[in-house]
């Protein structure tokens, strides 16, 4: 039986968050919860994925429609057995179902494998509680094997002292699942239809039941409100803060760190604080985040300086680059190795070529700048018309004044200077001053207008 169906729960209403939006589609490090369990289970190769969602939650199938799963609704909702069951017509046989839940959704793929390898039969995910209030309990008998899981508001007070609980994640044969949850009734405190039956209804049949403990308390923590929300994804960048630090990243302090994707360091790496990483980023040896930047799909070269509040999305930088403080690159820059961006420069659609400087108050749009280029300050390429978006290229060598506007379509050649204030609107030829200024005038003896005496 090497095939696996997994099932993941997200039905609950989520009352407690809130919120419009349901529960499971609240981000944790940048990402829904329930696309953290989808990313985990897709680690295992299932062959079917379903997850179990409930009524007012048809956004959570339009939000993961990128994932090749099966989304079945769950309404009404008469308990985690009920919410399984729905799943069910989408399960083969010829399998293993694993049960995963759209609230708890630090999960690790490690844990979940030692499940899977735990024997045939049915395997329990659990942990020992000092204080296991409000979960269900795991009974066993006297030579230690597991007899049932009772429910909290089901247990009598012996069975109330347990300490080992139920995290709700198991792992069954998909076809005495079947069986079991066909038998289900619901005669308990809560008139719920409980998932947590089938252990009895195993142990009468004879089938063993395994249990296995994750790794860390907080791969099962389940998320009801936004303080647990809040708390697990501290415990989480904490971990990923660790991580890093494992690695030889230097954080200036690891809680106040963001990750909110994935992070890859070289050495001698150094984060200040207040940074927030998004998506995929790496950052190459020696590079040196400065405080409460954001970097979002990035890549940097080594030894490259990031001042502090600098924004980076949907750039390549190149290595030895100086950025900001302040620097903006939007989506599509690309510098090149030494190239320097200063204050109050944004960059879009725009490659800036080795060794070229923009370091005060520009707007660099849909530009392809040489090397060794010297963009004054308050440049801006004027690269759109209101309809359409035009290119401006500035060849190596080239010495833009400051206060210039270069209007696309242009090209300012090789080793051409622009005088500063000029508005550049034809080409500019290679080696030469071009400068568009009405000439200085005085007007000697003129007075300032005086205000009248009252
Ligand atoms: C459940 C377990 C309990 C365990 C605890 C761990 C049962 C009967 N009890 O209790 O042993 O210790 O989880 O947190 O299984 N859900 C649905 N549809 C439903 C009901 C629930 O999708 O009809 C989903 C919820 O969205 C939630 C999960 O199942 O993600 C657990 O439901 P919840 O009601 O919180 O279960 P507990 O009573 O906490
Ligand atoms: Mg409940």
């Amino acid at each position: 039986m090497s095939h696996l169906n997994i099932v993941i729960l997200a039905a609950g209403k989520g009352t407690r968050m809130y919120s419009d939006k349901p529960k499971v589609l609240h981000a944790l490090a940048g990402k829904p919860l329930v696309q953290h369990v989808l990313d985990c289970a897709a680690l295992l190769q299932p062959q079917q994925v379903c997850v179990v969602y409930g009524h007012g939650g048809e956004v959570v199938p339009q939000a993961m429609q990128r994932y090749a799963a099966k989304f079945v609704m769950q309404e009404p909702q008469l308990g985690t057995g009920h919410a399984v069951q729905q799943a069910m017509p989408h399960l083969n046989d010829d399998s293993r179902t694993l049960v995963l839940y759209g609230d708890v959704p630090l999960i690790q793929h490690s844990t979940l494998h030692q499940m899977l390898q735990a024997g045939e039969g049915l395997v329990l995910l659990t942990v020992y509680l000092d204080n296991p209030t409000g979960y269900g309990r795991i009974v066993r008998d006297a030579q230690g094997d597991v007899m049932s899981i009772v429910e909290q508001k089901d247990a009598t007070p012996e069975q109330l002292e347990i300490k080992e609980v139920n995290t709700g994640i198991l792992l069954a044969p998909t076809e005495k699942l079947r069986e079991w949850l066909g038998k289900l009734g619901n005669k308990n405190t809560q008139g719920e239809y409980y998932l947590t039956d089938i252990v009895a209804m195993a142990v009468q049949q004879g089938v063993a039941v395994h249990t296995v403990q994750p790794a860390q308390r907080w791969e099962v923590e389940g998320i009801n409100n936004k303080m647990q929300l809040a708390t697990l994804e501290r415990v989480w960048q904490q971990t990923m803060a660790n991580k890093l630090m494992g690695q030889g990243v230097t954080l200036a302090d690891p809680a106040r760190l963001d990750v909110r994707g994935n992070l890859v360091c070289g050495r001698d790496v150094e984060i200040d604080v207040g940074c927030i990483f998004e998506g995929e980023v790496s950052l190459s040896d020696r590079v040196r985040v400065g405080a409460y930047s954001i970097i979002h799909n990035a890549s940097i070269g080594q030894g490259t300086q990031i001042a502090p509040f600098s924004h980076i999305d949907d750039s390549i930088v190149g290595v030895n680059c100086h950025i900001g403080p302040y620097a903006r690159l939007r989506p599509g820059s690309k510098l090149h190795d030494d190239a320097h961006v200063g204050n109050f420069v944004e960059i879009k659609n725009s490659e800036i070529g080795q060794g070229s400087k923009a370091n005060h108050l520009s707007y660099i749009g849909d530009s392809t700048v040489g090397s060794r280029v010297n963009i004054g300050a308050g440049t801006i390429t004027c690269n759109y018309d209101g309809a359409n978006k035009f290119r401006t290229i500035i060849e190596d060598d080239a010495f833009i004044g400051s206060d210039t506007q270069l209007v696309a379509p242009v090209t300012v050649g090789k080793g051409a200077t622009i005088g500063a204030g000029s508005t550049i609107t034809k080409d500019a030829p290679a080696g030469e001053l071009t400068l568009s200024r009405s000439k200085q005038i005085t007007i000697t003896g003129w007075k300032r207008p005086q205000k009248g005496k009252k």
